[in-house]
């Protein structure tokens, strides 16, 4: 077995003789001293080769090293303020592995569609790695949180007989002869019925949407996590995705500190953005929202500031667009759930305040200068106006008997949400596009690599 340390360990094997793999990732020498940076997927060590400590076929071996170029290094640990991490190791001895060509990315700058041409490369490079760190711990902790609570991880197909949001954003393939297939949109349809089987389900897998659109945050194929609780109802709902970011984010900020230094150049504005969601969440009805709106673009709009070409103003009525839900947010410092959407605005599956009844039992959490991350509702489970509600959105009747079901036999209050993961983790790593926070992003004009 080839023997070797990780970088991430280095704290604990001070003063002792090992050995990292890894990759070269950057190199500079002054006189008689090489500095090699080692990356081995878990972190960056600078490695002192000293001309008068190693043979000179080790010291020759530097200048083989290209950046890029895979080899392993023996020496000894050692503390230091000097290098990055506050490791260095004293070099004994280089093994040099597959040499790389001339690397297509180099410390200079390169433009973003460059990058995503090189993803498979680009993702060795610091940002990216740090990214990537954090989508991991997120991932962890979704799973760890409803683990916790007993719920039962219920995964939902990906080929489906029907729509689940609309059926405007529907990929299809033809599923042999039984018709066409769909890939699904969301997998709350399902999670409903689990819920039912088991009381407490997430569904956490890849969802689909063929979105024409080319905006920051959406993706045509992205991570969603969606509990489903049975006897739950909008109130419980909405306490429960307040948990749920609490939980999830803590755990960014205990584990991934140098990850977010990496993202901010260590200023600690990441830090500092993440604690703002770690407090109590604002909540407010659709029509407090409203007038809040009204007002921000009467005062907008009275000051003479220049507003962009593809702003609309918002209308009583309508759903929000990005630039109010990034102006509701910006009056308040942790996120905002809007509950009570008007009903023409949201899924046919969501039920109606029947106090309210032009409003739905939804709610959408949004983040601070973001907006949603979060969509959620109590569902209808009355199976008359289910029916009704079907026929309104003009769906096909005899895809969703199965659906129909769930409120055919037992049918109970019930009510669930669902998270974009990659909406979180832009949000977290503060990226200036949803791309970079998924290892390969599928957009309208990238499928490659
Ligand atoms: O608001 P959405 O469309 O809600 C649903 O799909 C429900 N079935 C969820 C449920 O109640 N179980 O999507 C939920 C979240 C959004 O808040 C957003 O974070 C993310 O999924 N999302 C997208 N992320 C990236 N690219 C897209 N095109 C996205 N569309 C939605
Ligand atoms: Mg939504």
């Amino acid at each position: 077995m080839m023997q070797r340390e990780y970088v991430q360990d280095l704290s604990k094997l001070v003063g002792q003789e090992i050995t990292l793999r890894g990759w070269l990732y950057g190199k500079r020498s002054s006189g008689k001293i090489q500095f090699l940076i080692l990356r081995d997927g878990t972190g960056h060590c600078q490695c002192v080769v000293m001309k008068n400590a190693v043979d000179a076929a080790t010291y020759a071996a530097c200048d083989e090293l290209s950046q890029e170029s895979a080899f392993a290094v023996t020496g000894k640990v050692q503390a230091t303020d000097k290098a990055p991490g506050g490791y260095e190791l004293f070099v004994s001895s280089i093994e040099l592995g597959a040499k790389a060509a001339e690397y297509p990315i180099t410390p200079k700058e390169h433009g973003v569609e460059y990058l995503m041409e090189h993803r498979h490369l680009w993702l060795r490079s610091s940002r990216p790695w740090a990214t990537m760190r954090i989508r991991d711990t997120l991932i962890v902790a979704i799973r760890n949180f409803f683990h916790e609570r007993d719920f039962l991880c219920f995964d939902s197909p990906i080929l489906t007989p029907n729509a689940a949001e609309g059926t405007s954003t529907l990929f299809e393939t033809k599923y042999f002869e039984e018709g066409m297939a769909y890939l699904s949109q969301s997998g709350q349809l399902y999670g409903e019925a689990g819920a039912m089987a088991f009381g407490k389900v997430y569904v956490f897998g890849p969802t689909f949407r063929a979105e024409r659109s080319k905006t920051k945050r959406h993706l045509n194929e992205f991570w969603m996590v969606e509990p489903e609780v049975a006897f739950m109802d909008l109130e419980g709902g909405m306490q429960l995705a307040e948990e749920f970011v609490h939980y999830i984010v803590g755990r960014v900020l205990e584990e991934r500190q140098s990850e977010l230094a990496i993202l901010d150049d260590g200023s600690g504005r990441l830090v500092e953005r993440c604690q703002r969601v770690m407090k109590p969440f604002e909540r407010m009805h659709y029509d407090e929202a409203a007038k809040i709106l009204y007002k921000y673009w009467d005062d907008k709009l009275a000051s003479g500031e220049e507003l962009p070409p593809t702003f609309k103003r918002f209308e009583y009525g309508d759903d929000f667009g990005a630039y109010d839900e990034v102006a509701l947010t910006s009056l308040y410092d942790a996120p905002v759930i809007v509950h009570h959407y008007p009903a023409s605005v949201k899924a046919f599956y969501m039920k109606r305040d029947p106090n309210e009844p032009d409003k739905a039992l939804a709610m959408d959490v949004l983040f601070p200068e973001f907006g949603e991350i979060i969509g959620g509702s109590q569902r209808e489970d009355n199976l008359d106006e289910l029916l009704k509600r079907i026929e309104e959105h003009q769906l096909p009747k005899a895809a969703f008997e199965w659906y129909l079901d769930l409120r055919r036999y037992g049918s109970v209050p019930h009510a669930g949400f669902g998270l974009g993961l990659e909406r979180l983790v832009m949000w977290v790593c503060d990226l200036d596009h949803i791309r970079e926070a998924i290892p390969f992003p599928r957009t309208l004009t990238r499928i490659w690599p």
